[in-house]
């Protein structure tokens, strides 16, 4: 009973004022300046504010990696970010793979293998995967690589599915997802 008192007299004061702060970003390569929210995430500044909803919500607490996004060059979980911790990023979305006109070939080939069925884990799959890549690039081992200190790491089934465990597909496409990324792979 005293519980449900001190819950309630908690929730009677007055809510604090938002604080607003004005931010720049340069977003799938287009500088944007906007005042936000400093309790806004980034997931949310690009949906709601830019209009950019590629990016999906998910479960909106870093489980699901369906808001997976490019921050400065690495794959982040945007609904994680703060938007003002990033004054000055550079942002890539899914809206920003594709170059004048033309599919990224990571795109082309999850068409070309099924990599999807609803779709909704697809945005995110497919900028984790650019980032993915990027990280195997630069030599970076995972839990499965099996010589930490060899050059180079072997981009086998395995490792792809290692490295791609932060983004869920309720469809189940994942034998999919993996063909896509061995073949667009360089
Ligand atoms: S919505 Fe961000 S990880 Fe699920
Ligand atoms: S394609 Fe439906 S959740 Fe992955």
């Amino acid at each position: 009973m005293g519980g449900s008192e001190q819950r309630s007299g908690a929730g009677s004061g007055a809510a604090a004022a938002p604080v607003l702060v004005e931010i720049a970003l340069r977003v799938n390569g287009v500088e944007r300046s906007l005042v936000v929210d400093t309790r806004m995430s980034l997931l949310d500044l690009l949906r709601e504010r830019l209009g950019l909803t590629g990016a999906k919500k998910g479960c909106d607490h870093g489980q699901c990696g369906a808001c997976t996004i490019l921050l400065d060059g690495r794959r982040v979980n945007s609904c994680l970010a703060l938007a003002v911790a990033h004054q000055g990023a550079e942002v890539v979305t899914v809206e920003g793979l594709a170059k004048a006109g033309e599919l990224h070939e990571l795109q082309r080939a999850f068409v070309a293998h099924d990599g999807f069925q609803c779709g909704y884990c697809t945005p995110g799959q497919l900028c984790s995967a650019v980032g993915m890549l990027g990280e195997v690039a630069a030599g970076w081992p995972s839990s499965v690589t099996p010589q930490l200190a060899a050059a180079g790491v072997q981009l086998t089934a395995e490792e792809i599915r290692e490295r791609m465990s932060g983004n869920l597909c309720r469809c189940g496409a994942y034998g999919n997802i993996v063909a896509a990324i061995m073949e667009a792979a360089p």
